[in-house]
């Protein structure tokens, strides 16, 4: 790949030329800097891949697919400019010497001419409980500098955003604006040909984007990177001119910049508020119980128009950050007491990405929640990619999993899928749910099948809405009529980790389909229906009898699961153990924990334990952390820790993927996974009881 080269080169002259950082609690493989939805998704990359190590000044932020989104930051010291964010060649690049990330943000503190120091915090908030904050697609950039060396210094600071970020094609043609709400400046710009739900490169080519601060001694200016970035440098301040040559994104690289002076900086820090981010009033379309129809973003109901919602969201900064940092203090302290400090670099990490996969949209009377599957295709409410990424939900809000859940159920219900077997997926490519109303989805009868019905149970355990059970138990017996025929001997058939391929009688598989049936008994149970719960159980009961005959190599020293019936030389990660667990069926014998603990550390590699006996070092961090959420403290603590320490030292430099090789560290070839919303599972350990 090209950019693999360029990075290297351009990686080694920067940590030549750069002190070195400090990084708390790791240094991961690619940084979340502004990331709330499918679209909002920028991150710097921090792995030797194409990353520099994760050092702001000198290289430029991008897209989760790596495509470039330019934003730069610079600050003019007594006369003299440097860079602090991105990688504008004309310029000096500060030294960073230290970043820390926490749950929602991400800490940069860079020295600058061993003068002043800037720190820059991004801030991506999640509100998990208040929807009319969490369906605001925007992200907070927030500068505070200060004087490092005692004296006082003049200073004025800079960014801008180029338009890099309006369209994945280059050639597409901006358009930009510039004004004014409640006192907040902002720059407006979007792709001129507007292509309502289309995307290119995984961009989206509808809406507009935003870039905006409150600060005084403002002054702003758009026009080439050259001009805007030389006219900062020359005189430390802009033209507050507008070009309006409006033209390609590639042709002379038109930014949108604004300069504050902040005068005399003393060692008091000077703080600007900055924030970015993404307006489409039309989010989806979905085939649902009312047909076919465009779906609006959820704000678009707490809002007038998009400047009132850019407006609520800038001056609710100070709101917003005590929320974000009540959230990192929570998954901190849980993260800590459940599995200590390995297993909080990995749930802090995953918690941007997971919920930057999704997004409200609907009214506040009827909405949901939909998901990209992100990098592996880009399919739309992948039952198999929120399956994994269910816990860190199940753990801020459980009536997330039902606003996942809906859609399906809607669709199904509606008669529009011909299958008797769970949907994988409602449409080939997000943002369209257009479903398949011929049935020709990616078939993975069993596990979806399972994925829905364990999901509901565990939704409504913690919330005890067995309505919800009532209004869809008739396809939940459908499904589970599917897995008496088909979960003990399961036919050859993908499960989710389908880049495996097919495969027959799937131990792992199995055993989901059998949690399955026994779920399907309790959620009957639930709501009355005593004599299916019975019936189910029975069946759930024979099949767990069978399945540890067929399933268990109990010959092999350590004994082990094998992963297909047939061949006793396998074996697998039995991740689906985990839901025994998380709806307390208790169906497996805890002999088959103790086995499996005893088995994992017997087959280990540097960085962890190959999902399968189909290749000797894939594996899967989620499944990973499945397993470790059901092992023994040992076992557990060994999952956790070899996956904590691939985060900092794997060369990988795409957002945190949840499939590499367990030698290496590396990318499995040809299957880049990156930035998947499943390393919400990461948070397995903290909603079991
Ligand atoms: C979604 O569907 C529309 C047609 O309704 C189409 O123009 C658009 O390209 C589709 N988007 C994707 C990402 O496939
Ligand atoms: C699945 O396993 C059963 C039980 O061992 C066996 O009878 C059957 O032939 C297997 N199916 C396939 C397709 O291998
Ligand atoms: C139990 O369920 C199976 C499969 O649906 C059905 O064939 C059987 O009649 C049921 N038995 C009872 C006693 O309800
Ligand atoms: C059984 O599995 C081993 C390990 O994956 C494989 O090498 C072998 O070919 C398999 N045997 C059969 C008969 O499929």
């Amino acid at each position: 790949m090209h950019l693999s080269l360029l990075g290297t080169v351009c990686g080694l002259l920067v940590s030549l030329a750069t002190a070195q950082s400090t990084f708390k609690p790791a240094r991961p493989p690619s940084i979340p800097l502004a990331v709330r939805n499918p679209y909002l998704s920028t991150w710097f990359p921090a792995g030797s891949q194409f990353g520099n190590g994760g050092y702001l000044p000198g290289q430029w932020p991008r897209f989760w697919t790596g495509q470039i989104v330019a934003w730069t930051g610079l600050v003019r010291v007594d006369g003299k400019t440097f860079t602090w964010m991105g990688g504008p060649s004309d310029f000096e690049a500060a030294s960073q010497v230290a970043f820390e990330y926490t749950s929602t943000k991400s800490i940069f503190t860079i020295e600058v001419d061993d003068k002043v120091t800037v720190k820059a915090t991004f801030l991506s908030p999640i509100t998990p409980n208040d929807f009319k904050r969490q369906s605001l697609i925007f992200s907070y950039l927030s500068v505070e500098v200060s004087s490092k060396d005692g004296q006082n210094h003049d200073v004025q600071l800079y960014t801008d955003i180029s338009a890099e970020w309006i369209s994945g094609d280059l050639n597409s043609v901006a358009q930009w604006d510039s004004g004014e709400v409640d006192g907040i400046s902002y720059h407006k710009v979007w792709k001129q040909n507007q292509q309502l739900l289309t995307e290119t490169n995984d961009r989206a080519e509808w809406g507009n984007w935003y870039y905006s601060t409150d600060a005084g001694g403002l002054t702003h200016q758009s026009g080439s990177d050259r001009t805007v970035r030389g006219a900062f440098r020359d005189k430390g301040e802009l033209g507050n001119s507008k070009d309006t040559d409006f033209r390609a994104i590639s042709n002379d690289w038109p930014v949108f910049g604004f300069a504050v002076d902040l005068g005399s900086v003393g060692s008091s820090p000077a703080s600007t508020l900055f924030t970015v981010g993404l307006a489409q009033e039309i989010a989806i379309q979905f085939l649902g119980a009312n047909g076919l129809n465009n779906v609006p973003s959820l704000w678009t109901d707490y809002f007038d128009n998009e400047l009132a919602a850019l407006s609520f969201f800038h001056k609710d900064f100070s709101e917003s950050s005590r929320l974000s940092t009540e959230l990192d203090s929570k998954v901190a302290s849980d993260s800590v007491a459940a599995a200590g400090n390995n297993y909080l670099i990995l749930t802090s990490l995953a918690v941007r990405q997971a919920f930057g996969a999704v997004q409200l949209v609907g009214t506040q009377a009827k909405h949901y929640l939909f998901l990209k599957e992100i990098s592996s295709n880009g399919n739309m409410q992948t039952v198999d990619v929120f399956y994994p990424a269910s816990p860190i939900f199940y753990y801020f809000n459980p009536e997330l999993v039902r606003l996942l859940l809906d859609p399906h159920f809607e669709n199904q219900e509606s008669g529009h899928y011909p299958n008797k077997w769970a949907i994988h997926d409602l449409g080939t490519h997000y943002p369209n749910a257009t479903g398949h109303a011929d049935g020709n989805d990616e078939h993975m009868p069993v596990e979806e099948c399972g994925n829905n019905i364990i999901m509901l149970l565990a939704y409504a355990q913690r919330t005890d809405n067995n309505d919800y059970l009532k209004q869809h138990y008739t396809i939940v017996k459908q499904w589970a009529e599917y897995l008496i025929e088909d979960s003990l001997l399961p036919a050859e058939q993908l499960s989710t980790d389908d880049f495996a391929g097919h495969l027959a009688n799937q131990t792992n598989l199995a055993l989901k389909g059998i949690i399955g049936l026994e779920a399907t008994a309790q959620i009957a149970s639930r709501i009355g229906e005593t004599a299916d719960a019975k019936n189910y159980s029975n069946i759930a009961h024979d099949y767990i009898a069978k399945w540890q005959d067929l399933g268990i190599n109990k010959a092999d020293n350590p004994s082990h699961t094998i992963l297909t019936y047939n061949n006793a030389s396998t074996h697998g990660l039995l991740y689906n153990l985990y839901n025994d667990r998380l709806v307390n069926t208790n169906l497996v014998p805890q002999s088959v924990y103790d086995m499996q603990s005893a088995f994992y550390p017997s087959v280990k590699d540097k960085y962890g334990v190959p999902l399968d006996t189909r290749n000797r070092y894939w594996t899967k961090g989620d499944w990973e952390i499945f397993c470790a959420a059901v092992a023994s403290e040992e076992t557990r603590d060994m999952f956790i820790g070899d996956y904590a320490r691939w985060v900092g030292e794997t060369p990988v430099s795409t957002p945190f993927t949840d499939l590499y090789n367990t030698n290496d560290g590396t990318h499995v070839a040809g299957i880049e996974f990156r930035a998947r919303p499943v390393q919400g599972g990461m948070f397995a350990l903290l909603v079991l009881k």
